[in-house]
């Protein structure tokens, strides 16, 4: 089973938080992490995937044009994806830079493909996904291998 964690980063913080994640997904049995960026990823990685998980930086409150670029550009997949988890993280450059309404843009596009949207666990944040300002510290990573964790095992429920 394949969970796509898909991500644009500029320079380097929301790729570290996509490495973390993919390194959840691979701890649970039967699950592999497929690690692709925006300029990497291909409507074959999205219609293999039981689950994605996508982020991005915060760009002016939502995610950076990039990401909407492939949710755009991939819009004759979206009677395919319906059923299957999605799940979001984002980093910012300031404390309250709009982490949320970052990951609530990217909830929205899944949604609109007709995903089955998850938070991260309780043992993590129980929010909205996985955030940080900035580079990931050890807590960030750790959050952010549950949420990998957790879209993978609910996947693997599902049997889409
Ligand atoms: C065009 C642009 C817009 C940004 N807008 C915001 C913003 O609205 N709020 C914020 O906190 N940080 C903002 N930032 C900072 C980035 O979100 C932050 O540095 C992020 O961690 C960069 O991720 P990356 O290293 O993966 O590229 C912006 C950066 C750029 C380049």
């Amino acid at each position: 089973m394949q969970i796509l964690v898909l991500y644009y980063s500029r320079s380097g913080n929301t790729k570290k938080l996509a490495q973390a994640i993919a390194q959840g997904v691979e701890t649970v049995d039967g699950a592999k992490a497929v690690l692709k960026s925006t300029a990497e990823v291909s409507k074959e990685d999205f219609q293999n995937a039981k689950g994605i998980i996508a982020g991005s930086p915060v760009y002016f409150g939502v995610m950076a044009a990039d990401l909407k670029r492939v949710f755009d550009e991939f819009v004759s997949l979206r009677k395919k994806m319906e059923g299957k988890v999605g799940a979001a993280f984002a980093t910012s450059g300031d404390p309250t830079g709009g982490k949320e309404t970052t990951m609530f843009s990217i909830i929205q596009a899944m949604m609109i493909y007709g995903m089955v949207i998850v938070g991260d666990p309780m043992s993590a944040t129980g929010h909205y996904g996985t955030a940080c300002e900035g580079e990931p510290d050890e807590k960030a990573r750790e959050n952010g291998a549950k949420l990998g964790a957790r879209v993978a095992e609910i996947a693997g429920k599902l049997g889409q």
